[in-house]
């Protein structure tokens, strides 16, 4: 086995990782959001490549990445006119928005589907890098599929080693959960199928006509057919049992006494919550930004201390809150307790 290769982000790192790029290989790079596995996402040989690094089905498609608006005309059969107005007011940024693809984007890339999800990420280093490749680039989380998203090049390192060449290490993710991933329907509709940083009241600012998908806060039957395969597989998964517990402070404390053995660890918003119950806990923020930041650090957290059964505070529902909601609920295996 070989180690993977960390790399800066100062020019000739990043001249480096385009190289690899270039050549067909698959590097780790830092996004304001996760970290991306990334391969240019016209070479299908290099895309095969992240499905196996990762161990991810290959009807789960990737989202390509741009470091310039202008690039979307190359690789969509027709741009929404909403999509140019999203476009315009959160790229670069994290939000992901799924078009028809043309043939320029091999199925490959796209999971079987007829349509591609693109993205122009904020963050500095990615853009340099896909610019300096002259190609979009196809990426996913930079995890292996099942566990957390990697939010610093050691979780990246983690699970990526011996798998991939190189990393590029930007330091921590700022805004720690994947993309807002959102479709159109009709004229003016905007369908939310993965909620992230770009909340539904953002999107209300383009259109009212804002439509949470079904599959963000629900587990979806096995028979139906969902829009996004993503919220098909099972996601962020830590070996321990996850519970979420919807309610106050007070009703969180109650339910915990009455509820836990000596298995249990707390997982919580900040120290002062675990007081007067004497149990192991982790912190995972105080505010919904901070607990997008640190949600998926927190996970893989849990694994490492070895956690059997965890009873979790319930994120709020709203803003960027519900993308922390929507993850940690996956996390959970959608157990939720409700004293609310
Ligand atoms: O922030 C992010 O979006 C990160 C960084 C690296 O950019 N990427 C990321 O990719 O989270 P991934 O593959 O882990 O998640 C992409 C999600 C999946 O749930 C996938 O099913 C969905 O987006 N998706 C991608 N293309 C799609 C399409 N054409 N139609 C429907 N869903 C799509
Ligand atoms: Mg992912």
């Amino acid at each position: 086995m070989f180690d993977t290769k960390i790399l800066g982000t100062d020019e000739d790192s990043i001249n480096y990782a385009a190289e690899l790029l270039k050549r067909g290989e698959v590097v780790g790079i830092p996004t304001e959001t996760v970290y991306g596995l990334g391969a240019n996402a016209f070479d299908e040989t290099a895309v095969r490549k992240i499905f196996s690094a990762k161990g991810r089905p290959a009807d789960n498609p990737l989202i390509v990445h741009v470091s310039d608006t202008e690039q979307i005309s190359e690789l969509t059969l027709k741009v929404p006119p909403l999509a140019l107005e999203c476009a315009k007011r959160f790229w670069p940024g994290p939000l992901t928005m799924i078009m028809p693809k043309s043939n320029r984007i091999p199925t490959v890339t796209s999971g079987g589907l007829d349509t591609v999800g693109i993205r122009m990420p904020s963050h500095k280093t990615a853009r340099a890098i896909i610019n300096s490749c002259g190609f979009p680039i196809a990426a996913p989380s930079a995890n292996l599929s099942g566990s957390p998203s990697p939010t610093t090049a050691q979780h990246v390192f983690d699970d990526m080693n011996g798998r991939i060449p190189a990393i590029v290490d930007g330091g921590m993710c700022g805004v720690g959960v994947e993309s807002t991933v959102i479709s159109f329907e009709g004229e003016n509709g905007i369908r939310l199928l993965r909620p992230g940083f770009i909340s539904a009241e953002d999107l209300k600012e383009i259109t009212p006509n804002v439509l949470i998908d079904k599959g963000v806060l629900e587990k979806l039957g096995e028979n139906v057919k969902v829009r996004s395969p993503g919220m098909k597989y099972k996601h962020y998964a830590p070996k321990a049992d996850v519970t979420i517990i919807d309610g106050t402070l007070d009703d969180y404390r109650r339910y915990v006494k009455d509820h836990s053995d000596s298995d249990t660890l707390c997982m919580v918003f900040e120290e002062s919550d675990c007081k007067e119950i004497d149990l192991p806990f982790i912190c995972y923020g105080k505010t919904d930004e901070k607990q997008a930041r640190e949600l998926f650090d927190a996970l893989r957290e849990l694994d490492k201390r070895g956690a059997k059964k965890v009873f979790a505070r319930c994120p709020n529902k709203n803003g960027v809150g519900l993308a922390v909601y929507n993850r940690l609920l996956r996390a959970a295996g959608f157990q939720v307790v409700k004293l609310r």
